[in-house]
């Protein structure tokens, strides 16, 4: 008999499960996480492996290496942003880009992991309810693994994210309606027809893949803890998972202690529940029941892991923060003209709120600070040219040419 190196556990009352095709606590009806039984690491065991993810798999919920599906995606830029830092008065100041992963964003990370281990567990068709980026990762690693794949998403999501998940093959079903509609009906066909939905019935194991998003940050500041991490939240799973991460890699002996670091979640102002029940230090989050937001891959009214978050933010001395739609298109130029990175809006929100703390003194110049781009501009082009002039459109001629170019 082979003895799994994983089980699940239940967030609220603890309970212990064989690893299996499930995520809510039979008792208590808490969400499932994975406990794992790690072997002795040292910074010499990641040395000299693939530039992916898959890098760090004794703390990632794949038993067999067989099982893998892999596209590539992780160990992305940690790029020191000293122009971005000069601006803002910040002398260490990291911008984590996950624009460049091959599906353009960091949901390569949970959706690779969530296939793997739909594999390992055999199922024969998987999916993800969505707000347009998790659509196409899930589409690319399906695709990979020869597995059919269906999306529900909102209808209104933006153009690139749709045309990616249907170039993937997926079976993309546009729901007139938000992303909870969406996420609702997934849940309910999922159970139904044993699809394996990576973000709800896989949530488990979907949500060690965001891990890798903290391994890779210690590693690329050679193993050192950052002072403060600026995060994107949708539904808050990101977040929550890399204070996870951290946190193994503490008790692996890794990292030094992390309980230093700082947590900021930020959010869009037209979807910031989060940051509402924050600044009202309230335990519940409330929904949005209409996100109206340029960040459309943030608008999640009913965050799963809202609650969590909360907690996450009080454990690592946090803050959360929201800005409008005009501040995501600024901060998305700021750091497109800066660095040379284009970011879709959930990177803006990043960034807005980045300058907001950093404003608020909550930030010391000498703090080494990693703020999370999550997703590519190319994926938001239409919101992007609301803020961009329009191109004058010149004849072929040398001198009228000539006399704009100064
Ligand atoms: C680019 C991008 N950043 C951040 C998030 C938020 O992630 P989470 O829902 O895990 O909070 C999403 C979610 O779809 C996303 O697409
Ligand atoms: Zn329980």
């Amino acid at each position: 008999m082979i003895l799994a190196r994983t089980s699940l556990q239940c967030r609220e009352c603890k309970k212990e499960y064989e690893t299996a095709f499930k995520y809510v606590c039979d008792d208590c009806f808490g969400p499932l996480d994975v406990k794992y039984d790690f072997p002795t690491l040292t910074k010499e065991t990641f040395a000299n492996r693939e530039q992916t993810y898959w890098r760090y798999f004794e703390l990632l919920p794949i038993e067999n290496k067989s099982n893998i599906v892999s596209i590539g995606a992780g160990m992305t830029p940690l790029t020191k942003a000293d122009n971005l830092g000069k601006k803002l008065g910040l002398n260490n100041l990291y911008i984590k880009n996950d624009s460049v992963n091959p599906t353009f964003s960091f949901k390569d990370r949970p959706a690779g992991v969530a296939i793997s281990k739909a594999k390992e567990f055999g199922l024969t068709a998987v999916g993800c309810a969505s707000t347009g980026n998790l659509a196409s990762a899930t589409a690319a690693h399906a695709a990979r693994a020869g597995l059919p794949c269906h999306v529900f998403a909102p209808s209104n999501i933006e153009m690139a994210k749709i045309a990616q998940a249907l170039s993937y093959g997926a079976n993309y079903i546009a729901v007139d309606g938000t992303y909870d509609d969406a996420n609702r009906i997934a849940a309910q066909i999922g159970d139904s027809k044993g699809i394996g939905i990576v973000n709800i019935n896989m949530r488990s194991h979907y949500v060690e893949g965001s891990k890798t998003f903290s391994y890779e940050v210690a590693e690329q500041l050679d193993w050192q803890v950052p002072d403060q991490l600026i995060i994107p939240v949708g539904s808050g799973a990101m977040l929550n998972a890399i204070c996870k991460g951290f946190e193994e890699l503490q008790t692996v002996s890794l990292l030094d202690d992390v309980s230093n670091m700082h947590m900021i979640a930020a959010q869009p102002h037209g979807c910031a529940p989060i940051v509402d029940a924050f600044k009202k230090n309230s335990k519940e989050v409330i929904p949005v029941e209409n996100p109206d937001t340029v960040a459309k891959s943030l608008a999640i009214g009913d965050p799963g892991d809202g609650r969590y978050v909360l907690k996450r933010l009080q454990q690592y001395n946090g803050f959360a923060e929201e800005c409008n739609d005009q501040e995501i298109l600024d901060a998305i130029l700021l750091l497109a003209k800066t660095e040379g990175i284009f970011t879709e809006p959930a990177g803006g929100v990043s960034i807005s709120i980045l300058q907001k703390m950093v404003e608020q003194g909550k930030i010391d110049k000498n703090d080494k600070v990693v703020c999370y781009v999550t997703g590519n501009g190319l994926k938001a082009t239409e919101s992007i040219m609301q803020v961009l002039p329009q191109p004058t459109i010149y004849k072929p001629n040398i001198n009228e040419i000539s006399a704009v170019v100064q």
